[in-house]
């Protein structure tokens, strides 16, 4: 079998707002990005996934689609879009799109019309709700003005689509058609284990993500991935889709992944992971025992940055620990998906004042919860304020950096080997240079009290959670490793790659 270009790719997901400003007016666009592709394409990766840049009034930072089929004027025009598709794919890097399906913006046409009464069946309007609770807090139903309350499972601009309505299916149908005569790649589908809800809405008990809930997850929902995983394969260049799927069992996510659906679904079992070792070889059992194709991701746009989940109270631990999580994510069969900043080692800005948020999760929750922008905040490219080079000349990003991303910045860390960017880069240039070399399949080998050793054919992976170094497995050559080693040992908070000398001759990265 030949062997689909995703099983083993290394997707770097861009957060369009916080990625590169190129208009000058504080917010990241599709130019910024273009003008960063050689960035990307020296780092290593070998596709990219844009988060939503469709006209939309931003209550959820573009998750709220008001056009399916354009482009918002913040975020640049359709002409730029397709110069950055055909630049993408001259450095051989593959492009994503986001696709919302679950729900709308309220400013969509649709909405709109189901506000003045016209074929409200495309949404879920109601008399009376049910006890069901928005994602980002408070209800999820809001009520308009002759009385009929609607269903929104994020923030009341994000109304549901009501999918057991068809013309809801023939519209995304031809809204991916849109995208892929534009030579997208594939496609990143949000929240999908949504957009069917059980037949009378019942009242739930627990609302957060479950693998079987009136809310999420029902049966229906697999037949729209068949259509969608049709018209895919009817596409030249292996065109792909990867879901976001919240489910608490490996078994349920795989359904998602069957042979006739989508290609792969992100496994959020691996972020969720304590820094244990067998909290890790537990997600990976599970994994690979569950799904055709492994996925595994330790950051994106809505968790806080992984560098400060494992942090403790000492920042240097958790970058220590960042940067052996992704030696050892990279060594696990399967594709990887990367965010934006975390190959600077960024960490999650936890000291934005309430007027600077942005995020509906910290007005919905009346402040309760923080919200995600502290994994938001723009990328420093350059040492100096005010932007860190994200936007050009004075002008101050749409969040505030803090002082501390000087040091993080890409001018700061290009050609320091010990750099978490250069380390980032060797990591991904010998993974690429191991793919061929190495087979699918994962082996455990003994592991000492607090570690994890794998091997892949001539490949070993060591990484150390607990408080005492231990010795490392018997090897020829080590190829990277994620901090320094002390002799023969692997420190506490390090993971290790290693060869027999041999093939180790033939990773150059
Ligand atoms: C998941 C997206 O990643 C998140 O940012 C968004 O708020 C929700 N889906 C709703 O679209």
């Amino acid at each position: 079998m030949d062997i689909p270009w995703w099983r083993d790719a290394i997707v770097y997901e861009i957060y369009v707002r916080s990625f590169a400003d190129a208009s000058g007016d504080g917010v990241g666009d599709l130019a910024g990005v273009r003008e960063r592709l050689p960035y990307l394409r020296r780092l290593g990766v070998d596709a990219i996934w844009l988060t939503p840049f469709y006209p939309s009034p931003m209550a959820d930072g573009g998750y709220d689609v008001a056009d399916y089929r354009g482009v918002d004027p913040l975020f640049g025009t359709l002409a730029d879009f397709e110069s950055l598709v055909a630049q993408a794919h001259e450095l051989g890097l593959r492009v994503l799109v986001d696709v919302v399906p679950n729900h709308s913006s309220s400013e969509h046409p649709w909405f709109q019309a189901a506000l003045r009464g016209e074929r409200r069946d495309r949404y879920i309007f109601r008399d009376t709700t049910n006890n069901w609770q928005s994602t980002f807090g408070g209800p999820a139903w809001t009520q308009v003005a002759d009385g009929q309350y609607y269903l929104h499972l994020f923030a009341p601009g994000q109304p549901d689509f009501n999918w057991r309505d068809p013309e809801v299916h023939a519209e995304f149908l031809d809204v991916l058609r849109f995208w892929l005569d534009r030579g997208v790649d594939g496609f990143r589908i949000d929240v999908a284990m949504g957009l069917y809800k059980a037949e009378g809405l019942p009242d739930v008990g627990d609302q957060s993500f479950k693998s079987v809930s009136p809310v999420w997850g029902q049966p229906e929902v697999h037949n729209v991935y068949r259509d969608w995983r049709r018209l895919l394969n009817s596409y030249p260049g292996e065109r792909m889709a990867v879901g976001e799927v919240w489910t608490d069992s490996s078994e349920d996510l795989a359904l998602y992944v069957r042979p006739d659906e989508l290609h792969q679904s992100f496994n959020f079992a691996w972020l969720q992971a304590p820094w244990s070792p067998t909290a890790f070889k537990k997600v990976i059992d599970d994994t690979l025992a569950s799904v055709p194709f492994a996925t595994w991701v330790l950051s994106n746009h809505d968790v806080v940055r992984h560098r400060t989940r494992y942090g403790t109270a000492d920042p240097g631990t958790g970058l220590a620990r960042a940067r052996a999580a992704l030696l050892t994510m990279l060594a696990l069969p399967g594709s990887a998906y990367l965010y934006q900043g975390e190959e600077l080692g960024l960490p999650e800005v936890t000291d934005l004042s309430d007027e600077a948020r942005q995020d509906p999760v910290f007005f919905q929750s009346k402040g309760e919860l923080p919200g995600r922008d502290g994994c938001r905040v723009p990328i420093p490219w350059t040492v100096d304020p005010p932007s860190h080079g994200f936007s050009p000349g004075g002008v101050e990003p749409w969040l505030p950096q803090p002082a501390t991303f000087a040091e993080l910045s890409v001018e700061k860390q290009e050609g320091d080997a010990g750099s978490t960017l250069e380390f980032y880069r060797r990591a991904l240039a010998c993974r690429r240079d191991l793919v061929g070399l190495i087979p699918y399949t994962l082996e455990w080998l003994d592991s000492p009290e607090g570690a994890l050793f794998f091997s892949r054919g001539p490949l070993t992976c060591a990484i150390n959670c607990g408080l005492r170094p231990v010795h490392l497995p018997e090897h020829d050559t080590v190829l990277l490793s994620s901090g320094p080693l002390k002799g023969d040992l692997l420190p506490p908070d390090t993971a290790v790659w290693l060869m027999t000398s041999q093939d180790a001759r033939r990773v150059k990265g």
